[in-house]
């Protein structure tokens, strides 16, 4: 893996987004920030610029001809040497009132998002025959929490999409692996979780605490390094226990 690398990060405005695209600019990589144009893009490319090399592509992940348009030009400054996907979105509700519209919109963004910048990152990959693509699934993806609907669904998608690509790319030198946090605190999870929520959370987390996106982004670097070369098709928890732990009497 070259030292100066064409760093992909869809959802690069948001907070897990935004802190890796920080990570890869500082490291001196070329960080090629998607998501859809709006002030808040403008305003996270520019702080990441102050970082490092950056290309902002307002791109709609959902939209094949908009993704398409981004890895051409992608292509151009020498094709994806990382792909990490965090664009999302998500709305809580009950599955039995799961409005089908939501349904259809989450699935779009999450899974088919992460469909289309997979596919046309990987092709690039395997050109050069190297490459590492880091999906951002969730912990929703293993485990039914309640009213998470079809945000868990696309997580468990995205899950079984990591391992197809390490399957497939595994031998052309591409790694696909995804990180799989808890709550993490961004402006997705402010938006989710009220204080309530929040105090359950924290009590069935052993760690008894959010994650910070610095901490997803350590995680996802650590992928995304020749160090990482024979982690292939695994789903890392971030989760300060959730996952391993059953009920904690505290
Ligand atoms: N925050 C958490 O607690 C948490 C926990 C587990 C997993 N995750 C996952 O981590 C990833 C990042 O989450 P976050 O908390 O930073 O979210 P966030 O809401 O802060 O950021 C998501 C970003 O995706 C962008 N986006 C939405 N739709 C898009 C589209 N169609 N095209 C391009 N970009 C689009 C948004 O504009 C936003 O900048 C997501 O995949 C999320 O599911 C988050």
């Amino acid at each position: 893996m070259p030292d100066k690398r064409n760093v992909v990060i869809t959802g690069s405005a948001g907070g897990i987004g935004a802190a890796c695209a920080a990570d890869f600019a500082r490291n001196g990589d070329h960080v090629f920030l998607l998501d859809l144009p709006g002030e808040s893009f403008a305003a996270a490319c520019a702080e990441t610029a102050k970082l490092g090399k950056t290309t902002p592509i307002a791109t709609d992940v959902g939209d094949r001809a908009s993704v398409e348009a981004a890895f051409a030009q992608i292509a151009k400054a020498g094709g994806a040497d990382v792909l990490v996907t965090t664009a999302a979105i998500t709305k809580p509700a009950a599955i039995l009132d799961f409005d089908p519209e939501d349904w259809d919109a989450i699935l779009r963004v999450n899974l088919t998002g992460s469909f289309h910048c997979a596919q046309l990152a990987g092709r690039q990959m395997v050109a050069k025959g190297k490459g590492r693509i880091i999906t951002l699934s969730s912990i929703n993806g293993q485990v039914a929490n309640t009213g998470r609907g079809a945000y868990s669904c696309t997580k468990g998608g995205v899950d079984m999409l990591t391992r197809l690509l390490a399957a497939e790319l595994g031998d052309k030198g591409v790694t696909a692996n995804a990180v799989a946090p808890a709550p993490v605190n961004t402006p997705m999870i402010l938006k989710v979780h009220g204080p309530k929520d929040r105090a359950v959370w924290e009590n069935q987390i052993p760690a008894r605490r959010y994650a910070d996106p610095d901490e997803v982004s350590s995680a996802v670097r650590f992928l995304a390094s020749d160090e990482a070369a024979y982690i292939n098709g695994h789903i890392l928890n971030l989760d300060g226990g959730f996952m391993a732990s059953g009920i904690l009497l505290r």
